[in-house]
């Protein structure tokens, strides 16, 4: 077997973006590696074998971008339907429209309010607390919507996704809380979503499928990278903390366990998530992934759901959703200098979610990947020279 031209390392959206521009634009012959038993990272999905209802493994993803070079892109992989996400709440055993509307504040006051009553309303009651003189999660939250819709729709949710109490996080872990005046729940206002009409792991293979690509699943690339060639350029989406051996210590992350249930219904909750906002209920939502797609044909009796908890990821446990605490941004300095130093000395670049410690959406991943190549891989490879 000829060696590659370039390696990748992890078949997610961002390795696998990267592996199709070089094999098909420039010629050149990737090998992608993966630790997991299959491709795609963590937008990979599966039949659950009883009811053949797609069953997103690590965790729901809806695709939706305003990026009109991604979106170009991924088309030549995929048609998408014309899903649209919605998410509902339940708190102490009534159900709420998500995110925070109009609809939401009359249902929860119990009474109709105008757009202007509503602002009136949420301004009363965050007046309470001023944003910026906030010390904590809660009070933040408070500052921005009151302690009413805080109480309800924020503080058991937050506790669950965090193990912690909102009054002992930072107020930085929220940005933003926007409440709409409108009766609008789309819960994305991009100018494109949808979901990949044949799922997503057709789509990941189709961008896989090539003759310069080779994909080699089940191997550890700490496991044989003593076995490549030492000068091959490499991409790696990896955890970065790992690539360097800790050195700086342990970047952290929170993880999630999903739980999944065949029952005997055919509709159990009638929409693909419900949200659970009481502190009491163990997990955060549920999905129910026949909703994600109603045009396909999936039995009328039964269903699946996946109930979601949320923790924080010890040694061994899937990295998730990066914390990023002071502390943590300190080490991913250090990793950044080291990352440098490696893609001078070693043509080693680091992207994707576990390379630069990011949460990234599909369409950043991909729309990082698009830059990479364009900006260092492709003229690497064109004009020669170095990569970083
Ligand atoms: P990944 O998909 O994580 O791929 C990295 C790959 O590298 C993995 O396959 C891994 O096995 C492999 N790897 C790691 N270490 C090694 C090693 N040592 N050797 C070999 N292989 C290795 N995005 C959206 O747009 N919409 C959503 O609704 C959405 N929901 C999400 C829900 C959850 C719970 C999570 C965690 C993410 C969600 N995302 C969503 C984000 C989406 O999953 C990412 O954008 C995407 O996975 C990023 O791709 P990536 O290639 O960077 O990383
Ligand atoms: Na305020």
């Amino acid at each position: 077997q000829a060696s590659p031209d370039l390696v990748v390392v992890g078949s997610g959206f961002f390795g696998l973006t990267v592996a199709e521009r070089v094999a098909t634009q420039l010629d050149k012959r990737v090998l992608v590696i993966d630790r997991r038993s299959h491709i795609g990272g963590n937008a990979y999905s599966e039949p659950e074998p009883e009811t053949g209802i797609e069953v997103h493994v690590y965790g729901a993803h809806l695709f939706h971008t305003s990026n009109e070079r991604v979106w170009q892109y991924v088309n030549q992989f995929t048609e998408f339907t014309n899903y649209q996400h919605r998410v509902f709440s339940i708190y102490q055993d009534k159900t709420y429209s998500l995110p925070i509307n109009l609809a939401t504040i009359c249902q929860y006051f119990g009474k109709s309010f105008s757009p202007e009553q509503a602002r009136a309303l949420v301004a009363e009651q965050s007046g309470e607390i001023d944003t910026a003189e906030a010390a904590n999660l809660e009070e933040k939250a408070i500052s921005l919507i009151g302690r009413p819709l805080y109480e309800a729709f924020i503080r058991g949710y937050t506790k669950k996704q965090w193990q912690t109490d909102p009054t002992d996080l930072p107020a930085a872990v929220i940005a933003r809380l926007p409440v709409r005046y409108t009766f609008d729940n789309r819960y994305f206002n991009d100018t494109y979503e949808g979901l990949p009409k044949d799922g997503y792991t057709a789509w990941l293979t189709r961008m896989a499928d090539h003759p310069n690509i080779e994909v080699r699943l089940d191997t550890d690339y700490f496991d044989v990278r003593d076995e490549l060639p030492s000068d091959v350029p490499t991409v790696f989406t990896g955890p970065i903390d790992k690539y360097f051996g800790y050195e700086a210590g342990e970047l952290g992350w929170r993880t999630l366990d999903f739980e999944t249930e065949v029952l005997p219904v055919g509709d159990f909750q009638g929409t693909s998530v419900m949200n659970y906002a009481d502190e009491d209920v163990p997990f955060t939502r549920i999905h129910e992934f026949r909703h994600f797609h109603p045009e396909r044909d999936y039995p009328t009796d039964k269903t699946v759901v996946v109930r979601e908890y949320s923790r924080f990821a010890q040694t061994g446990d899937e990295p998730y959703y990066p914390i990023n605490t002071a502390e943590d941004r300190a080490k991913l300095e250090r990793y950044r200098e080291l990352a440098a130093k490696e893609a001078a000395e070693k043509r080693v670049l680091f992207g994707g979610r576990l390379g630069t410690y990011k949460y990234l959406d599909m369409h950043m991943a991909i729309g990082s990947a698009l830059t990479m190549y364009e900006n260092r891989i492709r003229p690497f490879f064109a004009e020669g020279g170095s990569l970083d």
